[in-house]
């Protein structure tokens, strides 16, 4: 049975902890025993931010141990896996302080806020002999592993354009006080690092790296950067662009991608997925066969655990995949700056 430790319940973290519930029911050889979060509030599920946990994560919030920082809880457990969830800027301390203490790492993105970073996380694993995913989690949502597919089998021919597109935010604007680490850009990095590298990410897994970025961004937040986006990846064969805002005020989360190929366009777009082929009708594609579950967080969990189990290095998102993302995503940030 491998033992799992969450560090940093937030959000995001509630909803992994969701997910390792589902798991266990679903009958994962797992146990959730441990979290921490500097927040005693966060420990407890007493925040006066709500993040709609959920009954699973507030059950599995009553089940653990909890501690306000990881090194007390890798003094006390012995977890085979760390689930690292906190802010971006601390991900390489809490990833590598879990590395030395033997646990396997999977961390969400952005890997971290430079490459330097990025390094010493990769080397740490090397080095103590764990793993270590960066959760890139396009990369396990159906239905961009069903574009991916397209792709890679040529169904439709040859991609002429992608477009991308997510934003939404208003959380920032309605909720200052809560994670505003994610608009100070020396925490976050701005939308361009926290949201956009969403897509970029998976520009990158689908197209390979682009001959350059184009970027025009502007900040939003007082102490942020690039919080609205737009790049033009460069490659000779094909026009493909992503945008991303995180300044919309009363526009709910979303995003989307729109993929005109030889023979088809198909679009994704209000959690709807289309393929409109050329000379046919408009269809529906079945994608269950795309990912585990439709919970693209399940699943990259899911996969990581089997990996562990496995003894085997992930092939899905490596950790030098995740850092080649950052590069790309600097290169953005330079453009925009270059562009002002
Ligand atoms: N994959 C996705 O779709 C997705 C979505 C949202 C967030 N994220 C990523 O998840 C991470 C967390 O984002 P969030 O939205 O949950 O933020 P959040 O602010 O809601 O939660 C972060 C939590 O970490 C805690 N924390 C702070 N310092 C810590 C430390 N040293 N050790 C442990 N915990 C600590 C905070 O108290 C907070 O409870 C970020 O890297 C973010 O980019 C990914």
């Amino acid at each position: 049975m491998l033992k799992i430790a969450v560090a940093g319940v937030g959000r995001m973290g509630s909803h992994h902890l969701a997910m390792y519930r589902r798991l266990i029911k679903d009958g994962a050889d797992i146990k959730l025993i441990a979290i921490c979060d500097p927040e005693e509030s966060r420990l407890n599920g007493t925040s006066k931010h709500v993040f709609n946990m959920g009954t699973d994560a507030q059950l599995a919030l009553d089940t653990v141990r909890k501690y306000l920082n990881i090194d007390e809880l890798l003094a006390h457990e012995t977890p085979d896996i760390v689930d690292v969830v906190c802010p971006t800027y601390l991900h390489c301390e809490v990833a590598c302080k879990a590395l030395k203490a033997g646990c396997n790492v999977l961390c969400e993105k952005p890997m971290a806020l430079d490459e330097s970073q990025c390094d010493l996380m990769i080397s740490t694993a090397k080095s103590c002999g764990k793993k270590l995913m960066i959760a890139q989690c396009l990369r396990f949502w159906r239905e961009y592993v069903y574009l991916k597919r397209l792709v890679n089998n040529g169904t439709y021919g040859a991609v002429k354009a992608a477009y991308f597109w997510r934003g939404g935010f208003a959380d920032h604007i309605n909720n200052p006080s809560w994670h505003d680490w994610i608009i100070d850009a020396d925490k976050g990095g701005g939308g361009l690092f926290d949201q956009h590298i969403h897509d970029t990410d998976f520009i990158r897994l689908c197209f390979g790296e682009p001959n350059k970025v184009v970027t025009t961004a502007k900040k939003f937040f007082d102490k942020s950067r690039d919080d609205i986006v737009s790049t033009n990846y460069i490659y000779p064969d094909k026009v493909v662009n992503a945008i991303d805002d995180i300044s919309y005020a009363a526009y709910p989360f979303s995003f989307g991608y729109r993929v005109n190929f030889d023979g088809a366009t198909v679009e994704y777009t209000a959690n709807k997925l289309t393929v409109y082929p050329m000379g046919g009708t408009p269809f529906e594609p079945n994608v269950t066969d795309c990912g585990t579950t439709e919970d693209a967080y399940y699943n990259e969990i899911v996969y990581f655990i089997s990996c562990v189990k496995n003894g085997i290095d992930p092939v899905i998102c490596t950790p030098e995949d995740a850092k080649a993302t950052i590069a790309l995503v600097k290169k953005e940030a330079a453009s925009a700056a270059a562009n002002r």
